[in-house]
């Protein structure tokens, strides 16, 4: 794109029409990523060791009564869930479409000897395999699929639980997603940065569509030596707790519950959130 492109732009984007989501799956980008994963500087790609602790400790005592079982982490990013799920005694499958998070994942995984196996892959054509105690997918990410690919990820869970196992979703709240798409517009420079690893200016904006609870993000990336541009675009779909509850039964869950967190309670660092678990119904 040319920066003339910019000015020529839809002023309202279509909801995903732009881009499904921003790069992960790049392997340079996911490269960067990896860097903000690990960060302990702030909370954005991944939670810091502190919460991350404090959220697998609610998973294991709390949803999982301490008992060990064979856990899907659904977009695991670099393992830092599973790792610690394992070290607890539980066996786990991580699955996510970024090189950089896998790689990581899994030398880490062989470095400790831990029970966790990792794939490459796209949650929305992945094999999930069968019999786990419990699935999972974390951070928000729930809300960034289109509602039929969220469905479909639904329906997938749901056949790779075995008979009573659980569901944990920790999407974003409604009111989040609205204050996403409601951001004004704004800009940084960057000698480097996560979209690029040159001098470049970031310009964001975003829209809400309120009759259909949906934000979406433009991103930008102006290169500061040739001036051209690339645009990333990210989705989100907000849902009220009832509309959550509605999704997970129609997708043949029971016993939802909700929770303002998962780690037990409630805290400005998690507030975007909230947790969700469902039953797979015993008899299926
Ligand atoms: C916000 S990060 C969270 C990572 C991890 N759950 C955590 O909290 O540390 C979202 C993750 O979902 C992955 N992801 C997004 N869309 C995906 C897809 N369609 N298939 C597989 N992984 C996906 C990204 O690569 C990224 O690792």
């Amino acid at each position: 794109m040319k920066l003339q492109d910019i000015i020529n732009r839809t002023p309202i984007p279509q909801p995903w029409a732009e881009g499904e989501k921003i790069p992960w799956n790049d392997p340079d980008f996911s490269q960067r990523m990896l860097a903000e994963h690990l960060s302990q500087r702030h909370d954005a790609a991944s939670r810091r060791n502190d919460l991350l602790d404090a959220q697998v400790a609610w998973i294991h005592e709390w949803v999982l009564s301490g008992n060990p079982t064979q856990i899907l982490d659904l977009g695991c990013g670099p393992g830092l869930y599973t790792s610690r799920l394992a070290r607890l005694g539980h066996t786990c499958v991580g699955i996510d479409f970024s090189p950089a998070s896998i790689g990581y994942a899994k030398a880490s995984a062989a470095k400790e000897g831990l029970a966790c196996r990792y794939r490459l892959a796209d949650i929305r054509q992945a094999e999930y395999g069968a019999g786990f105690g419990l699935v999972m997918l974390l951070f928000g990410e729930f809300n960034v699929f289109r509602m039929e690919d969220a469905r479909l990820i639904l329906r997938q869970a749901h056949a790779a639980l075995a008979p009573g196992g659980l569901l944990l979703l920790e999407p974003h709240t409604l009111e989040a997603v609205a204050e996403i798409g409601k951001t004004l517009p704004h800009w940084v420079s960057h000698s480097s940065g996560l979209f690029s690893p040159q001098p470049h200016l970031l310009l964001t904006e975003a829209y809400w569509d309120e009759t259909r609870q949906i934000a979406t993000e433009r991103y930008f990336v102006i290169d500061a030596a040739a001036g051209e541009v690339a645009r990333h675009a990210a989705s989100a779909q907000g849902y009220s707790p009832a509309e959550y509850e509605q999704l997970l039964v129609e997708s043949g869950f029971a016993e939802v519950t909700i929770h303002p967190s998962i780690s037990g309670g409630m805290d400005a660092r998690q507030a975007a959130f909230c947790g969700i678990v469902a039953r797979r119904g015993s008899e299926q």
